[in-house]
């Protein structure tokens, strides 16, 4: 396993560029599998999550070319079920993704009970619910479900909670389900709506992607063609911690920075010194920052996803700060890294701590547990006094896409140790 050597203190400077969304890539590679059409995709990050669903979708036989960096061609044509690799599927998260067109084109699939970042129990339970509500017939096993959809006929299902790949299951199920299929206290982030707005180019019938309600007419087949996967709103929102907290001149290049409005809007508060163009955000470095309270939420609200990032950020702020985590019960025991390079936090139950600011953090061993919790080491990392080394960096290299290089492009001293 890799890992990080960081060497702290640098100021940083320049331009940072924003890759393409996980969050959307992953996806729409799993809708590759929906028509027998060449799809093309550009602004792929390649990322290890993206790579293990190209791994995932070669083994069942769609051929995968790459035409340049981050443009793919994907033809889908003869795909065998029995090549599925289950050990790897069970592996990640975002892999759940594939069961909604995958049921579309073969009716029956077995599917393990899928893994990802340790930041929570990360139920299925409703996709299940919402996938029966449709009419599929589901059987459960221990580290299995077997799924019969064949005739799914369109329904009405109420979330009881937002959930972002339960939305985006079935809806890509209800495409091809008869008649129409109503999704109730859906989640409504940007990458759902770039995904309902390929699926309808390509014959799809989908109103509402991007609010709470989602209509989805059935329709018999859908084609393929081209799209472009927007930029990532998490890396964008990480790098405004990293500027902030390393008190850099940065500007960040090539991202949507009205997908992170309220995160924003916080950095505002805290006295931050930006201004924000239609793709760029310019951060002058502020000499003192005030301590904020932030609670995460679902779209459009502050994303459980830049949480770790920004604790980081509210270790260097003046006064003190609540972080309440709402989306994940597990997401605030990486803040244990934190108090070990000097941090003063005090965790007041499993979903809120208090940051008492600003602390010297001093460089330490670290081991990176999941994705955000991993880029937060790596900016606690850039702002220390000394060295900082950070192992299991493939959890941080699963959703940022040339991150060190892009790093030392601003000036960061960090190498990387295979
Ligand atoms: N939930 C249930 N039952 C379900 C599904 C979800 O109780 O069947 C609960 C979860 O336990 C959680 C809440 O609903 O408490 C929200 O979970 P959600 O389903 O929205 O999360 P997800 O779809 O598994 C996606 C992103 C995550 C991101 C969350 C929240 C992908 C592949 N993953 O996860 O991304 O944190 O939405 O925005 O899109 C990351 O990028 O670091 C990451 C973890």
């Amino acid at each position: 396993m890799g890992k990080f050597i960081v060497q702290g203190g640098n100021k940083l400077s320049g331009e940072i560029s924003v890759s393409g969304a996980k969050n959307m890539a992953t996806k729409i590679l799993a809708v590759s599998l929906m028509s027998e059409q060449t799809m093309k995709i550009s602004r792929v990050p390649e990322i290890e999550d993206v790579k293990r669903l190209l791994e995932i979708l070669e083994e069942l036989g769609v051929k995968i070319e790459r035409v340049a960096k981050g443009e793919y061609h994907l033809v889908p044509k003869n795909i065998d079920l029995d090549k599925f690799n289950y050990d790897l599927v069970s592996q990640f998260r975002a892999s759940i993704l594939l069961l909604g067109p995958l049921l579309a084109r073969f009716k029956k699939v077995k599917f393990p009970h899928p893994g990802g970042c340790i930041i929570g129990k990360r139920p299925i339970d409703l996709f299940v619910k919402g996938f029966k509500a449709l009419g599929a017939k589901i059987t459960e096993h221990n580290e299995y479900y077997e799924f019969d959809a064949n005739g799914l006929i369109g329904a009405k299902i109420v979330f009881p909670q937002m959930t972002v790949t339960g939305t985006e299951t079935l809806m890509l199920a209800a495409v091809f389900a008869k008649g129409t299929t109503t999704l109730i206290n859906a989640a409504h982030e940007p990458e759902i709506r770039a995904l309902a707005d390929y699926l309808n180019c390509q014959g799809a019938k989908i109103t509402g992607a991007g609010t709470n309600t989602v209509v989805i007419e059935g329709v018999a087949e859908i084609s393929a063609g081209e799209v472009e996967i927007i930029p990532d709103r998490i890396e964008t929102g990480s790098y405004v911690a990293l500027a902030l907290a390393t008190k850099s001149n940065i500007k960040i290049t090539n991202c949507h920075p009205h997908d992170i409005l309220i995160p924003l809007e916080l950095a505002k508060q805290m006295g931050a010194d930006i201004t924000i163009g239609e793709d760029y955000i310019d951060i002058k470095a502020a000499r003192e920052l005030k301590a904020i309270n932030i609670k995460t939420h679902e779209y459009p609200g502050f994303a459980t996803d830049l949480q770790a990032p920004f604790t980081v950020l509210l270790t260097q702020s003046k006064g003190q700060s609540l972080v309440h985590e709402t989306v994940f019960e597990g997401r605030l025991f990486y803040t244990d890294f934190l108090s070990r390079m000097g941090a003063n936090i005090l965790m007041c139950d499993p979903q809120r701590v208090l940051i008492t600011g600003p602390t010297q953090l001093i460089g330490k061993k670290l081991e990176s547990p999941d994705l955000r919790a991993g880029i937060a080491m790596v900016i606690a990392g850039l702002i220390a006094k000394g060295e900082t080394e950070i192992e299991n960096i493939y959890q941080v290299e699963r959703g940022y896409e040339d991150l060190m290089e892009k790093l030392k492009g601003i000036g960061a001293d960090i190498t990387r140790q295979d």
